[in-house]
């Protein structure tokens, strides 16, 4: 396999985490048998994110949509996250792994509240590479409540309209301290954004692979990168004038 130049990293890496469901079905197991595997490929992701020097990892693991499952899935759901956070934890402090999360994380059941800001509170001072878990996630959602907040300072008379930039209104979105996403990988073979980051994706590099996240493993992760890294970056440009953003 061809190696990676360490120098053309993405710098934000977004991931659209899909086809655990697919993958349990056709082994005839259940659906949360599937987001159980799909749990250790975020761990192997994660992972291989931080060794290769990747500052900005972002994964979907519940949008605003997901609450419609089944009970009992959207509760395995929840377990599994539990879970994940409590057992990882150590790893995060030892790889110097800060967590983050975006999203209506409110909507969350109070013991996954709880460990969710225990674990970013106890992460908070770590500078090597920022994990940031999309929870109850919806991109309309953070543009609709990020239009709300505008309005608020309006009215309060620290926002003049006239000031109102593509970067003021970046500030009021969940990633305000985020730079965007340079590579989108999507799981499992669909050619959509399912409400995902929308503002952010502006000039983002799409990866599709038919890979189902269970198998979405190191092996397959640094084939996207390598893609990636095959692309041509203009951001509106020619291609004389590429930018590399450093
Ligand atoms: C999509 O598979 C995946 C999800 C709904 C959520 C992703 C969740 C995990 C990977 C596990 C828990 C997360 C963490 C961060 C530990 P799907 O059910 O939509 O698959 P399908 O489209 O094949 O039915």
């Amino acid at each position: 396999m061809e190696r990676l130049d360490p120098d053309k990293l993405p710098r934000h890496v977004a991931i659209i985490m899909d086809g655990n469901g697919r993958w349990a079905k056709r082994r005839g197991l259940t659906r949360i048998a599937g987001h159980q595997k799909g749990t250790e490929s975020v761990r192997d992701i994660v992972r291989t994110s931080r060794e290769l020097g990747i500052k900005w990892l972002t994964l979907y693991a519940f949008s605003e949509e997901n609450w419609k499952r089944p009970s009992y899935e959207v509760k395995a759901l929840m377990g599994l996250l539990n879970r994940y956070l409590k057992s990882e934890l150590k790893e995060m402090l030892d790889n110097g792994i800060r967590l983050a999360c975006i999203g209506q994380t409110e909507k969350l059941p109070p013991e996954v509240q709880r460990t969710l800001w225990q674990t970013i509170e106890e992460t908070e001072h770590n500078t090597e590479m920022t994990l940031t878990l999309a929870l109850s996630y919806g991109g309309r959602q953070e543009i609709v409540r990020a239009v709300k907040k505008m309005l608020g300072d309006i009215e309060k008379g620290t926002l003049q309209v006239n000031r109102i930039t593509e970067e003021r209104l970046s500030e009021y979105l969940y990633t305000a301290d985020t730079p965007d996403p340079d590579l989108l990988i999507r799981t499992s073979g669909e050619y959509r954004i399912s409400n995902f980051l929308l503002w952010q994706v502006a000039y983002t590099e799409i990866f599709i692979t038919p890979t189902l996240w269970p198998d979405f493993r190191k092996e397959r992760y640094l084939e996207a990168l390598l893609d990636y890294q095959k692309r041509e970056r203009r951001f509106g440009t020619t291609g004389e004038q590429t930018i590399h953003p450093e």
